[in-house]
């Protein structure tokens, strides 16, 4: 993996997403999502968060270009950014990449990096990652993805909203090296079986859990825990972990 040069300074602009107004990361109402690249309507107010980084515009995107670090690694949907900032420490050497739909937590967590130091090599972009993921390259130039706590939306009206579908697992796969890691995990288990079964069936991954053959593990091996599952641990619910890697 090629080291990744100092990143430009942040990337600033209006929306390609609507301005997130609520509190609520965990997604029970769905966000509303304007297509990437929507320009805000005219003479609309400034709204909060409309500063948030976004990507540099264009449909290539080198992502070594974002971030410095001897690897990449992508979170998608950081909400709150517990993971981010654990994982920034346990891992010194990596630099990170968040996607978050939420402008106003992409613009929190953004700016809390940059003010603790870590903004060279951990940023968050107000994107949706099935907008932002295609523009990503190049190819193989991740060594991890995350998918902590996804979807959390249950009304049939907001399947198309969910992350993990085939677009997300083409894209993450064309991002990852082969043996490159994808690591997701939720505290629903329904939804935990349910990527189990995509992700088997899906050719360009492999299962790399605790045991040969599945893809679950007892304990996220990453030392950091995103903000859900900090959570879930203290309420005492248990925690479905699953890791493949790339063919
Ligand atoms: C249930 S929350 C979990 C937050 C965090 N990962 C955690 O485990 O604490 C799901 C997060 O995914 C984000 N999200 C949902 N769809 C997304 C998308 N298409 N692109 C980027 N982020 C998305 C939501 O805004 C929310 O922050």
């Amino acid at each position: 993996m090629p080291q990744s040069s100092t990143p430009p300074a942040p990337v600033s602009s209006s929306s390609q997403l609507d301005a997130d107004a609520t509190d609520d990361v965990d997604g029970a109402q769905a966000p509303n999502i304007a297509p990437a690249g929507e320009a805000p309507a005219r003479g609309r107010q400034k709204r909060p968060y409309d500063d948030a980084a976004v990507l540099p515009p264009g449909d290539t995107i080198d992502a070594r270009t974002l971030v410095a670090g001897e690897w990449l690694e992508l979170e998608v949907g950081p909400g709150r950014g517990g993971f981010m900032f654990e994982r920034a420490e346990a891992a010194p050497r990596a630099g990170i990449i968040g996607l978050e739909v939420r402008r106003k937590w992409a613009a929190i967590v953004d700016g809390r990096l940059i003010k603790r130091g870590l903004g060279n090599r951990a940023r968050v972009y107000a994107e949706d990652a099935l907008h932002a993921l295609p523009r990503l390259g190049p190819d193989g130039s991740f060594q991890r993805a995350y998918l902590h706590f996804p979807d959390p939306w249950w009304k049939k009206r907001h399947t198309k909203r969910l992350v993990m579908g085939d677009k997300f697992i083409d894209e993450i796969a064309r991002l990852l090296p082969q043996g490159g890691e994808l690591y997701v995990q939720t505290d629903v288990e329904e939804r935990a079986a349910e990527y189990e079964e995509r992700l088997m069936q899906s050719p360009h991954f492999a299962p790399a859990g605790d045991v040969q053959g599945s893809p679950r593990m007892v304990e996220n091996p990453y030392n950091a825990r995103s903000p859900r599952e900090h959570r879930a641990i203290a309420d005492g619910l248990p925690v479905h972990r699953m890791r493949f890697t790339k063919r």
